[in-house]
């Protein structure tokens, strides 16, 4: 049997223990408090083994939070997704791997590609790198670029949440709304509103509300606009991504059925 827990009172056979585990932190204080003296005065002419312990430390799941940051910022706004896991490539012959361009490009060359985008966008068949600059903070690309010139490395948790399976197209759509970072220009729920300041008017557009209904009316409608992309205004200006070959058909549909579920 289980005992069952005593509130909160100590009790008289708790004050022994008690005491006992005092004198102990007691000892074990002065203990370190001598130790530290020691080494103090041997650390002056004994080397310490500094360099093996921080090479210990940074193998460990200890990551400089500028470059944890980047990581996963990479998985928030679909990098990952396009230039795949740690940005070594595979997922489309049209998307380059990013492994080597830490080295390859300067700082200031990687912001202007991040925010501004690269190559042509006005290609209805292939993708193009997106231009990020009016959804993106100075902060976050600077995270992005510490990640991408420390060799994108693995960072705990930063990858996307788990696709359901088996519970529904747009289920799994809600999910996918945020893996491949529409949310990040289009706003929770589909609501729209997020600053494009050069677009015509002004904002990312809404994937919800009657204008949008009466536009796409139909399920090819909205997935041909994901998978050819758009772009509305003129080149750079924040467009939506060509997803043709990035985004499997199946997926493509669990979006569109997610966006049907939307006011
Ligand atoms: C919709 C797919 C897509 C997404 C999302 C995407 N990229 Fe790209 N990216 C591309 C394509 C395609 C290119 C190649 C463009 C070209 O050269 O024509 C590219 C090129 C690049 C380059 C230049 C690579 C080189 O070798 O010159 C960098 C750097 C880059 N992307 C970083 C990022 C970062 C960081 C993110 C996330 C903020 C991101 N990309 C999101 C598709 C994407
Ligand atoms: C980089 C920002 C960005 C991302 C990421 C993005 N979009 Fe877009 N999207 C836009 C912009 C801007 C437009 C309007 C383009 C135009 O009208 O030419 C648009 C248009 C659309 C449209 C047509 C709506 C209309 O009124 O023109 C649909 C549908 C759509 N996006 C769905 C998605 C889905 C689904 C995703 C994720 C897979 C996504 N978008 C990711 C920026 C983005």
């Amino acid at each position: 049997m289980l005992p069952v827990p005593r509130s909160g009172k100590p009790s008289k056979r708790d004050w022994p223990a008690d005491a006992v585990a005092g004198l102990i932190v007691l000892v074990a204080v002065l203990l370190a408090f001598g130790a530290a003296i020691a080494g103090f005065f041997l650390g002056r002419d004994t080397k310490h083994p500094k360099a093996t312990t921080t090479a210990a430390a940074s193998t460990s799941a200890k990551v400089d939070p500028q470059v944890a940051a980047g990581g996963h910022i990479f998985v928030q706004f679909a990098c990952a997704q396009c230039h795949g896991d740690q940005g070594r490539g595979g997922v489309s012959s049209v998307v380059p791997a990013l492994t080597n361009v830490g080295s390859q490009l300067t700082p200031a060359q990687l912001r202007h590609i991040i925010n501004h985008g690269l190559g042509e966008s006005a290609n209805p068949k292939r993708p193009y790198m997106p231009v990020w600059g009016a959804v993106i903070s100075d902060t976050q690309v600077s995270d992005l670029i510490s990640y991408i010139r420390a060799g994108l490395p693995a960072v705990p948790t930063a990858t996307p949440p788990p696709v359901p399976e088996g519970q529904g197209a747009a289920v799994k759509g809600g999910v996918l709304y945020v893996t491949y970072g529409c949310i990040n220009c289009h706003g929770p729920n589909g609501l729209g509103g997020v600053p494009n300041p050069e677009s015509p008017d002004k904002t990312v557009p809404p994937l919800s509300g009657l204008d949008f209904r009466k536009q796409f009316n139909t399920d090819a409608k909205v997935a041909d606009v994901i998978r050819s992309g758009s772009v509305l205004g003129k080149a750079p200006i924040v467009s939506m991504p060509h997803w043709g070959g990035i985004i499997p058909p199946d997926r493509l549909n669990a979006l569109v059925a997610y966006l049907k579920t939307l006011k």
